[in-house]
């Protein structure tokens, strides 16, 4: 965090000081672990119904927190009082970027593909100039302020990934951060099972947009009709994105080549340039251009810009992270977390796979779907079988429906088998994959990600294009 002395602390979070020197500094980072305190460190105790951070305070100062921001007093330890210190944490958060004129923060919503682009507008923005973005998510109350908190006096840019489960969530996120550059990628059905319905999310998300300043920036996806539609919410000016012809940053003459990656040509304002990502899957089109006018927002030239979309790479795991095995068998490890729309594209990625073998899906269940629970489920297994999948393996009980969907396409050459979990689904993989097949492996989080670590582990030395780190 940049240097506030306790005084400060405590006025920017409506706290009061106990035990502690108001002139004290503190100098290092802000952080709720106490095994990542170093000195000068700030720490927060957030009381846990399971852990109790305070348990951990005395500890922290011991490893050189100069104080612990917390809920009630511990004897001999300095501490910044609060009621809420989650609250009180993204406070401070606004009292540093505020400090900071000289930062442009860029915030990003949408109900897929928010941590893609995130790392998307992060690769390019640090070709401009020192960025902040945090690691995978941290889209919360909590990751929001946390990752802000990074920012210093050198920071240039700082990219925030902006989460909602209700209305009012990205509202929030924007008062602890407010963004000047809003960038809304799409609406969908992700999380319907918390709001409702479809135009509650899009109230959620437009949140975002509203925040903005009267010079500020609306980067809106012009192919979606839901975001489009958002232009009408906000004072600042709009750039759209797409593959619409009135799109202010465009893709046309999409192609894929045979691993799924796509070209085109970018359309902008002040010309056009060839485009070949690195990335996998049809909608990378989209989360690349919604990057590329962010980037060109701040003032990399198009030649540059260009060049750097080519260069774009993974950075958080298990997001269309295509690897090929010394075996010859080629795995998509999409298993980060699964909605219809994202197991769609990740399904259209897969079947424009040809490695001379077949393809194969494990799919596993989805969360947070609500009353779209059934028919998402079922949709996914319908367009797994009519973009022609050969084998689909549905992995446990809940997600039955897709095996139910897939079995209903007459016409379909391939074949659904539902299984009882995730390692059934390993022993069938391991008996029937063979060179040139491509596996997809997807479903909402945790133990879908054990079909594709053991994927990855099954053969020995493997690790070869594992897409980037965490
Ligand atoms: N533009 C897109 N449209 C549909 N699906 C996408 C898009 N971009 C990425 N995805 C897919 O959505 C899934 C989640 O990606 P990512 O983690 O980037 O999204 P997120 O919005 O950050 O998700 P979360 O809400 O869980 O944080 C991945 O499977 C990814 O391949
Ligand atoms: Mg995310």
């Amino acid at each position: 965090m940049i240097p506030l002395s306790l005084a400060e602390v405590a006025a920017a979070v409506g706290g009061r000081l106990h035990a502690a020197d108001p002139d004290t500094r503190v100098t290092g980072p802000v952080e709720f672990d106490s095994r990542r305190v170093a000195a000068g460190a700030l720490f927060v105790a957030f009381p846990g119904e399971r852990v109790d951070g305070h348990d951990y305070a005395a500890g922290a100062v011991a490893e050189g927190a100069v104080a612990v921001l917390g809920t009630r007093e511990l004897p001999g330890v300095p501490m910044v009082l609060v009621d809420d210190a989650l609250a009180a944490l993204g406070r401070l958060a606004r009292a540093v970027v505020d400090r900071l004129p000289a930062l442009t923060v860029i915030g990003l919503t949408g109900s897929s593909g928010k941590t893609t682009t995130k790392d998307l507008i992060a690769q390019l923005a640090v070709r401009l100039g020192p960025t902040v973005a945090p690691p995978g998510s941290f889209n919360n109350e909590l990751g929001h302020p946390y990752t802000a908190l990074q920012a210093t006096g050198q920071t240039r840019y700082l990219v925030m990934e902006k989460g909602a489960r209700g209305v009012g969530h990205v509202r929030y996120l924007c008062d602890v951060v407010p963004p000047r550059i809003s960038v809304v990628l799409n609406v969908g059905v992700a999380h319907l099972g918390e709001f409702g319905s479809v135009e509650n999310i899009a109230l959620a998300k437009g949140e975002l947009v509203e925040a903005l300043p009267a010079d500020g920036l609306a980067v809106l996806n012009a192919d979606d009709p839901l975001v489009a539609a958002m232009a009408s919410r906000t004072a600042a000016r709009v750039v759209r994105y797409g593959e619409s012809a009135d799109a202010d940053v465009r893709a046309v003459d999409v192609t894929l080549d045979g691993q799924g990656r796509p070209a085109y040509t970018l359309v902008t304002p002040e010309g056009t340039a060839p485009v070949r990502l690195g990335l996998t899957g049809r909608h990378q089109v989209s989360n690349s251009l919604a990057a590329a006018a962010v980037a060109r927002e701040l003032g990399m030239p198009l030649a540059e810009l260009a060049a750097a979309l080519c260069d774009l790479g993974l950075v958080s795991t298990r997001r269309m992270d295509v690897f090929t095995r010394p075996d010859g068998v080629t795995v998509i490890d999409d298993s980060y977390n699964a909605n219809p729309a994202s197991t769609a594209v990740a399904l259209r990625a897969l079947a424009g796979m040809h490695r001379g073998g077949r393809t194969f899906a494990a799919l596993g269940y989805m969360a947070e779907l609500g009353a779209y629970e059934d028919e998402g489920h079922r949709e996914v297994g319908r367009l797994a079988a009519e973009l022609g999948v050969d084998r689909l393996l549905v992995v446990g009980e809940p997600a039955a429906p897709i095996h139910e969907g897939a079995t209903a396409v007459s016409d379909w050459g391939g074949e659904s088998v539902l299984l009882t979990d995730q390692a059934a689904a390993v022993e069938v993989l391991r008996s029937e994959l063979r060179p040139g097949d491509v596996v997809l492996v997807k479903g909402s989080r945790y133990r879908t990600w054990e079909v594709a670590d053991a994927l990855r582990a099954d053969v020995p030395g493997d690790g070869a294009g594992a897409g980037g780190a965490a």
